[in-house]
């Protein structure tokens, strides 16, 4: 596994993610026996940063990350947890309620990070930070981060948290770069900002070119793999792919330990 620090914090390249674990937009209770077979996959395998959402089946998410983190006896501190606030509960009474209600779903008693989970139409942001600096005050969240941020949301940021802006995370991947063009990546690199990389296979609906096919080939790993490498191996980028199958989810964990070289990188870029 490569690693990523900032603020003396070093985490994982590789996370899991979880949306559509355990269902969608509300609990699907047909899908808990797959969830929480992928999630004591990931755990058993070594993944220890898991990203969470109040907004993933409506919180049921949250009980399943709960429910199996307390089975396979990890410790919690060898955890990062990553949970979010969704954008309609962005006042301050909101932002305190939804994480407390997080940390009962998954029984814990902090969180690692806590991200606004999009930015909000009516609220304004320094409503928010007041709510997030006191959770940091009191102990329930270490870090604080954001999602699908632009640059100038991600300074003015910078300037209400009382403590630094951990990460942007947004959609990156070999098939959506719009967060280069936009400047934010270049931004996070010059400001010690993890970009969180999301939907870095494009949810299953990656578009496999020749380019990809070729250096899979050549390094004997899949063309996932390699869109995954590419995405880690950029400075201050960490993922978190999401997967029900056990041996895609053992294929992201090894993704990290590709090497590419710099003309493999120049092809893909
Ligand atoms: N902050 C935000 O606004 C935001 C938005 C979207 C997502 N996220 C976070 O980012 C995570 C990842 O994004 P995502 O779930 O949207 O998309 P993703 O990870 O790009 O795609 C997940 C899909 O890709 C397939 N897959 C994963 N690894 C594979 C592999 N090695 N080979 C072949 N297929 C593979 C999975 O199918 P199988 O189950 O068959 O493997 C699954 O259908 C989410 O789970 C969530 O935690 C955050």
């Amino acid at each position: 596994m490569k690693y990523e620090t900032v603020h003396n914090l070093t985490l994982p390249k590789i996370g899991f993610g979880t949306w559509k674990i355990g269902g969608e937009s509300s609990p699907n209770p047909k899908m808990d026996s797959v969830s929480l077979a992928a999630l004591r996959s990931a755990l058993e395998l070594g993944y220890t940063h898991i990203d969470t959402a109040e907004m993933y089946a409506a919180g049921h998410t949250e009980e399943l990350i709960g429910q199996v983190i307390r089975e396979v006896h990890v410790k919690r501190e060898a955890l990062f947890i990553t949970s979010k606030v969704m954008p309609e509960h962005l006042a301050y009474d909101q932002v305190i309620r939804s994480c407390e209600a997080s940390l009962r779903r998954l029984q814990m008693d902090y969180l690692d990070f806590y991200l606004i989970h999009w930015p909000s139409v009516g609220i304004k942001l320094e409503e928010t930070f007041w709510a997030l600096n006191q959770l940091v005050k009191d102990g329930k969240v270490k870090h604080l981060g954001v999602c699908n941020f632009d640059v100038k949301l991600l300074k003015q940021s910078q300037a209400l948290s009382a403590t630094p802006i951990i990460t942007n995370q947004v959609p990156f991947s070999t098939s959506d770069r719009s967060y280069v063009k936009n400047g934010v990546l270049e931004y996070c690199q010059q400001n010690n900002i993890i970009l969180t990389a999301y939907s870095p296979v494009n949810q299953g609906h990656f578009r496999i070119n020749k380019t990809l096919e070729s250096i899979a080939r050549a390094h004997s790993a899949t063309p996932d793999q390699i869109a995954l490498a590419w995405l880690v191996l950029q400075t201050r980028v960490i993922t978190i792919p999401m997967s029900f199958n056990p041996v895609h989810i053992k294929e992201n964990w090894d993704a990290a330990d590709i090497i590419l070289g710099d003309d493999e990188m120049k092809q893909l870029n």
